[in-house]
């Protein structure tokens, strides 16, 4: 078997539907060139058999960049893996911790909890066939199966298969009755049994994720695990991942300023203007960019109102002029408060 060694890295950005697509992505990779970044989940399904034109897609600017995947057919995943070292990704992710009612009925996701021994089949068929790291991003238990027990046995399944990397969501999953949102707030985080983990597996890496609402939080739990991965406040404050580089790293700041990240983002906003991506594709995940500065409220308004486009023909939506308007909006707010 082909084992590789752990290369995570020590901060990450969750794999987030709808939100950490390839357009967030390259918007991120400005505020932090050191951040592991996660596409959406892929399901095996979509990727073998679906449009799966450009679903793999991604800008060379977004490394380092893991692809997650959905799916619990071994030879499937196998393939897919294969896919996403073909199409230059580090990292290849397999998703168990996802609750969602659709994504139980293809049995995978969090269901997989339930199946150690076919997550561990499915992560060897991917070791098997792909150099890139082969890693799992699970819940500590599913329903009543919760027990430390049992997640150190699925642990263990996973390391004797080769996987490189465990990231940890620090709250179990309950499969019916609560929605995925719920999901993700209503089970208590309990970081200590991802520690705890950790203790127990020292030589696997292990990655906490789950509630982790600033970088001093997260840069605490570095004391217990290998690393951390924030979702949702990193997408809804995006700013915050401007110290990364600095504090996780020992790196330079990639950039000092917000408004230096938009013009920074605009080149690449005319590239896909040019290629008929509509507007609001890549301005929905800049809209918590000024969270916390005045003119805040502005600049979401401005470009919530203006950046529209989507459903008509390619060229016809609105254009960048309409980030460049908002920007000239946060320099006279900019302005105003350093007189
Ligand atoms: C909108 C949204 C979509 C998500 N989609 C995925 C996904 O595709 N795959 C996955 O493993 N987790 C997904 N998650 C869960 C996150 O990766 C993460 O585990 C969870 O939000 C807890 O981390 P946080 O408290 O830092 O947000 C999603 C979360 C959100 C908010």
């Amino acid at each position: 078997m082909n084992i590789s060694k752990p290369v995570h890295g020590k901060f990450s950005v969750a794999p987030m539907m709808d939100w950490t697509d390839r357009h967030d992505r390259a918007f991120l990779r400005l505020l932090s060139r050191r951040a592991r970044l996660y596409t959406e989940m892929i399901t095996t399904g979509a990727l073998l058999y679906g449009p799966a034109a450009g679903i793999l897609r991604f800008d060379e600017t977004e490394h380092p960049v893991a692809a997650q995947l959905g799916g619990s057919d071994p030879d499937a995943l196998a393939e897919c893996a294969r896919r996403v070292e073909a199409c230059g990704y580090d990292e290849v992710n397999l998703n168990v911790g996802c609750p969602s009612l659709r994504v139980q009925a293809g049995r995978f996701g969090a269901c997989l909890m339930k199946e150690p021994e076919l997550v561990a089949r499915c992560v060897a068929a991917m070791r098997d066939t792909v150099k890139i790291p082969v890693t799992v991003k699970c819940r500590i238990g599913v329903d009543k199966d919760d027990s430390v027990a049992a997640l150190h046995r699925f642990v263990a399944l996973l390391e004797n298969s080769g996987c490189a990397t465990v990231i940890v969501h620090a709250r179990k999953a309950w499969l019916s009755g609560l929605s995925p949102k719920q999901n993700r707030e209503i089970p208590p985080l309990r970081y200590n049994v991802v520690f705890d983990l950790k203790a127990a597996f020292p030589d696997l890496e292990i990655i906490l994720n789950g509630g982790l609402e600033s970088l001093d939080a997260a840069q605490g739990a570095l004391d217990y695990v290998d690393g951390v991965m924030l979702g949702r406040t990193a997408y809804k404050d995006p700013w915050i991942m401007s110290d990364v580089d600095e504090q996780f790293f020992g790196d330079p700041s990639a950039v000092t300023d917000r408004i230096e990240v938009i013009e920074k983002y605009i080149p690449y906003i005319e590239a896909q203007l040019a290629e008929g991506v509509p507007l609001n594709a890549m301005t929905r995940h800049i809209l918590g960019l000024f969270n916390g500065v005045p003119g805040a409220r502005a600049w979401r308004r401005y470009l919530s109102e203006n950046a529209t486009g989507l459903g008509v023909e390619p060229g016809q939506g609105a254009g960048v002029e309409v980030v460049r308007d908002a920007l000239a909006l946060m320099q006279d707010h900019a302005q105003t408060n350093a007189a």
